[in-house]
């Protein structure tokens, strides 16, 4: 499927402004312009794919605790927009289906990143997939990605004309792996989806001569934005998207 991109994609919704990865967060992106957001998906204990970042509640709940050890129903309980600023209490974790709705009622495009639990790569991928399958037809507005190799080769068997999006670095040791050339490809990944404050001007053009967009999470400083857009870089995740857009794409 062809991969229609914008320069800027809100990330975890539009982060800077609305608590990450909740509706609130995806409204605020669409009404402030911005075409496309990047959102995390996890997996409740009972196997229901949601919107959630950490693994642990407590960074941006009212609670603490493992989210796989969670149901939905608990998690529904959950405040997760007290934490980011009182005008926000009550936001919910939104399960995947209910973004999905939020973004075709508002005409986005979206990077759903799976993020799974330790030892549930393969059946967050699957539980994501299978109701994207129902729920998703504009895939050119669609890219699935995941730092979890297995997450996203069961998102090439399921799928294999769906738009992948292959990250990096290493989430764990943190640095480029020897092989990721040949895993991108044998993944037949339709974007590289880097570290942009970290990689370097040499890996930024290893990742350009894949021959697909290169895309640089999370750039929220226009002067970094600049670097990598001198280095080729395509698009930006951003927490701060409408900073970005003015500094980087609009001409004066
Ligand atoms: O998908 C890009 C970016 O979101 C990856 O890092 O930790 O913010 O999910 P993280
Ligand atoms: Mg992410």
């Amino acid at each position: 499927m062809a991969l229609i991109l914008p320069n800027i994609i809100g990330h975890r919704g539009c982060a800077g402004y609305a608590p990450e990865n909740t509706l609130e967060g995806i409204h605020t992106a669409a009404d402030m312009g911005v075409e496309w957001v990047e959102l995390d998906v996890k997996l409740t204990k009972d196997q229901v794919p949601i919107i959630f970042h950490d693994d642990d509640a407590g960074r941006t709940t009212d609670t603490t605790g493992p989210i796989a050890l969670m149901t939905y129903d608990e998690i529904r309980e959950l405040d997760a927009g007290s934490w980011f600023g009182e005008s926000f209490i009550g936001a919910k974790i939104p399960t995947l289906e209910e973004a999905v709705d939020v973004l075709i009622e508002r005409g986005l495009g979206v990077n759903f990143e799976i993020k799974p639990c330790p030892s549930r790569e393969k059946e967050t991928a699957e539980a994501a997939l299978d109701i994207l399958s129902t729920i998703w037809d504009d895939h050119d507005k669609l890219l699935i990605s995941s730092f979890s190799h297995v997450s996203l080769e069961v998102a090439f068997d399921m799928a294999e004309t769906w738009n992948r999006g292959f990250l990096l670095p290493d989430s764990e040791s943190e640095v480029w792996m020897d092989n990721w050339e040949e895993l991108a490809k044998y993944l037949k990944v339709s974007s590289i989806n880097l570290n942009g404050n970290t990689a370097t001007r040499d890996q930024v053009e290893a990742a350009l001569d894949l021959d697909v967009p290169v895309l640089a999470y999370t750039i929220n400083e226009p002067d970094r934005g600049r670097f990598l857009q001198a280095w080729g870089v395509d698009g930006f995740f951003s927490d701060v998207p409408d900073v970005l857009q003015e500094t980087l794409f609009v001409v004066h």
